[in-house]
């Protein structure tokens, strides 16, 4: 088998344009920029003190816009984009759309793949996710300006969207508590998903084996650092007077920014590579209604026919070959025959053929 492993990856290096991917990345951040001037009405609801969250956020998804095209172009995004009118079939269309909303709910919002892991794993991502989300759904909206609030009377505020007034609610109703206090409130949930995370890493002994302290565990001592300082904003200003408030701030700017700069490089980036997996269900699942391969060696029926030539394509883009002695390709064999195909190669204790 002429197999060439993994760290041959010339052809890989050779694909990658980094000039389009750049341009494609300026591009967005030039949207966003654009999005912020007309959301923020002129700037006119922008506040100056959050530029350094404006300029970050506005690089920061330029970067990952960018990268997420790099990343693209060294696979096959060609027979991504060539797939999706899998989708858009005008016959299966409903059905198509009711099968990835179902996905969407159960895999991406209600997360049930990893509930079967273990229910405390569940428990810690569903914390992290949904407290990070609503993090970011409060912060970034008031950072670019798309949400403001105005002192309408002695205790009344009115919150405004994108210029246009929506809801008005008196300071010390229940809403406005929620509404100004939601943060800590999301910082808490990150904390306890983050704490049962690290909890896990230092007692499962399957994880200790694996996991790197800069993929691992920086992740969560960056969420960790940003909902403390959070939490000792809301503390300053509530029970100290504001002592050291501006220090404390600008933490959580300097915090807030770094994790968003180091997004595209850990763990955290499965938080835009994850998504872009919903498709895979469906693809998987209209795969199973098409022509069906043959295994070269026992004739059973194991994937689609289309799945196959993609799979193919993918591996040779990405710089690997798995054709074998006979000229036929790995990929050709079910995954049982590969096994044994496998274990008849590789020699026995004294070196001979098992
Ligand atoms: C704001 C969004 C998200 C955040 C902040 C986030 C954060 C994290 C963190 C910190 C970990 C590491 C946990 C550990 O140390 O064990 C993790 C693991 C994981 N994440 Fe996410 N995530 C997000 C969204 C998603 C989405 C949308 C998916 C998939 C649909 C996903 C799938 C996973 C999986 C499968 C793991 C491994 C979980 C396990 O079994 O232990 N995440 N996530
Ligand atoms: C896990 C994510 C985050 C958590 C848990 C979090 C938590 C907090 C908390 C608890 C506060 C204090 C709120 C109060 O005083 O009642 C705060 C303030 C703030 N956060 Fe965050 N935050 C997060 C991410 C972000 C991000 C992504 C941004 C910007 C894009 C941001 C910008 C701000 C700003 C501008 C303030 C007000 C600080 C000031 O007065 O200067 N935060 N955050």
């Amino acid at each position: 088998m002429k197999n060439r492993m993994p760290n041959d990856n010339t052809k890989t290096a050779n694909l990658v344009n980094y000039r389009d991917p750049t341009l494609i990345g300026l591009g967005a951040s030039i949207v966003l920029t654009t999005l912020v001037i007309i959301g923020s009405r002129n700037l006119e609801h922008f506040d100056s003190a959050l530029f350094g969250y404006l300029i970050a956020s506005i690089v920061a998804f330029g970067a990952i816009f960018s990268i997420c095209i790099v990343a693209a172009a060294s696979g096959d995004a060609g027979i991504f984009f060539a797939r999706l009118k899998l989708f858009f079939q005008r016959k299966k269309f409903v059905r198509n759309t009711i099968d990835a909303t179902k996905t969407v709910g159960i895999n991406m919002l209600a997360q049930k793949f990893i509930f079967e892991r273990a229910k405390t794993r569940w428990l810690m991502h569903f914390l992290i996710m949904w407290g990070c989300i609503l993090s970011a759904a409060i912060t970034f909206p008031l950072v670019w300006g798309w949400i403001h609030f105005k002192l309408e009377s002695e205790t009344g505020y009115r919150a405004y969207v994108f210029g246009f007034p929506v809801q008005s609610m008196d300071v010390h109703s229940v809403m406005a508590f929620f509404t100004f206090k939601a943060l800590n409130f999301t910082a808490l949930m990150v904390l306890a998903g983050c704490a049962i995370a690290i909890h896990r890493r230092l007692k499962d002994r399957g994880a200790i084996a694996v996991q790197q302290f800069l993929l691992d565990f920086v992740p969560h001592l960056l969420l960790i650092a940003i909902c403390v300082s959070g939490l000792m904003l809301t503390a300053s200003s509530t029970y100290f007077g504001g002592y050291m408030y501006s220090f404390i701030a600008l933490s959580h700017q300097a915090i807030v920014i770094m994790t968003l700069f180091f997004l595209p490089f850990g763990k955290l980036f499965h938080i835009v590579q994850r998504p872009a997996s919903i498709g895979v269900e469906l693809y998987q699942q209209r795969a199973k209604e098409m022509e069906q391969a043959k295994c070269r060696r026992c004739g059973v029926e194991f994937a689609s026919v289309m799945w196959l030539g993609d799979l193919k394509s993918v591996v040779e883009k990405v710089g690997f070959d798995y054709t074998m002695e006979n000229g036929e390709k790995l990929q050709d064999y079910c995954p049982r025959c590969k096994r044994v195909m496998r274990a008849l190669h590789t020699p026995g204790p004294n070196g001979s053929p098992r």
